[in-house]
């Protein structure tokens, strides 16, 4: 997978920045973006020929336009990888929490990921040679926190079951339209970032250098959907058999 070209939204820190970083030394060509442009720039040192950057917020609407932009740039896209979410515990139910978790998580998500999917329409529409018609990739990170409702995080768990619906519903939509894009699902546990700082201790945490391994084997391995580890696999399987009448009395 060699020259390739990827996409990451959302490649400033954490796991998308550990991503980004991996498929590097894998040879990758690597567009990069979130709103901090300084993290993004360390990217760029790592590799000044093969990176690309590009500030982007996907909460706003400018935001397909500029990923159009980074890929215009980058020459082309074979993998969008988007990285980029927000979670924050809210047991009291801020409402401004709620509102900028589904702005990000739902509506940014929403918005990017079908940038990318019309991006790769377009590009499969059009009369092209056998080597480009190599199948193009849409991962996202979701979270195993999307396979049931987390009392203390509501907007956070309700989006990412949305955002597993969404990759469910455009993989149906691409295949019945023959559309060569395959799409990979990954759903970490507890990952030490910035994301779950300023909360309690977690257990199980994950460091995001390891979870990024497992990411990038995935896409190479073409999977569908990842649960990231061997323990959350465990787990969810068993909570999801939970029935309601009993998952309301669980102390998460
Ligand atoms: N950490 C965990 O335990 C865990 C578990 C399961 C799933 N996940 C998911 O993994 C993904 C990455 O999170 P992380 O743990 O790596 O946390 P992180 O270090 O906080 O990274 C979040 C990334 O999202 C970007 N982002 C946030 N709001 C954005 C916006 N409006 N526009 C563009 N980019 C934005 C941030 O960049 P800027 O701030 O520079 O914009 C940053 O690059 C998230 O979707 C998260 O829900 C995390």
């Amino acid at each position: 997978m060699a020259q390739r070209k990827a996409v990451i939204v959302g490649a400033s820190s954490g796991i998308g920045f550990e991503v980004a970083r991996l498929l590097l030394t894998q040879g990758w060509q690597l567009g990069v973006a979130a709103r901090r442009q300084e993290p993004l720039l360390q990217l760029k040192a790592l590799a000044p020929d093969r990176v690309e950057v590009m500030t982007i917020d996907i909460t706003q609407p400018d935001a397909e336009q500029r990923l159009f932009d980074l890929i215009d740039r980058l020459g082309g896209m074979d993998l969008y990888f988007h990285a980029s979410g927000i979670g924050k515990q809210n047991r009291t139910l801020e409402p401004n929490v709620e509102l900028r978790t589904v702005e990000t998580n739902a509506l940014g998500f929403t918005r990017m990921i079908g940038a990318a999917y019309r991006y790769f329409a377009t590009k499969y529409s059009q009369p092209t040679s056998q080597a480009s018609r190599e199948r193009a990739i849409i991962a996202a990170i979701t979270s195993i926190a999307g396979t049931k409702g987390l009392g203390p995080a509501p907007a956070y768990s309700a989006t990412k079951a949305l955002q597993a619906n969404y990759l469910e519903a455009l993989e149906q939509q691409a295949h019945q339209r023959h559309l060569p894009i395959h799409f990979l699902d990954i759903r970490p546990g507890f990952v030490d970032t910035a994301l779950l700082s300023g909360d309690f201790p977690y257990p199980m945490l994950m460091q995001p250098e390891v979870v990024a391994r497992d990411i990038v084997e995935s896409i190479c391995k073409l999977r569908n959907v990842r649960i990231i580890d061997w323990r959350y696999r465990f787990l969810t399987f068993f909570w999801r058999l939970i029935p309601r009448c009993l998952w309301r009395n669980i102390k998460i």
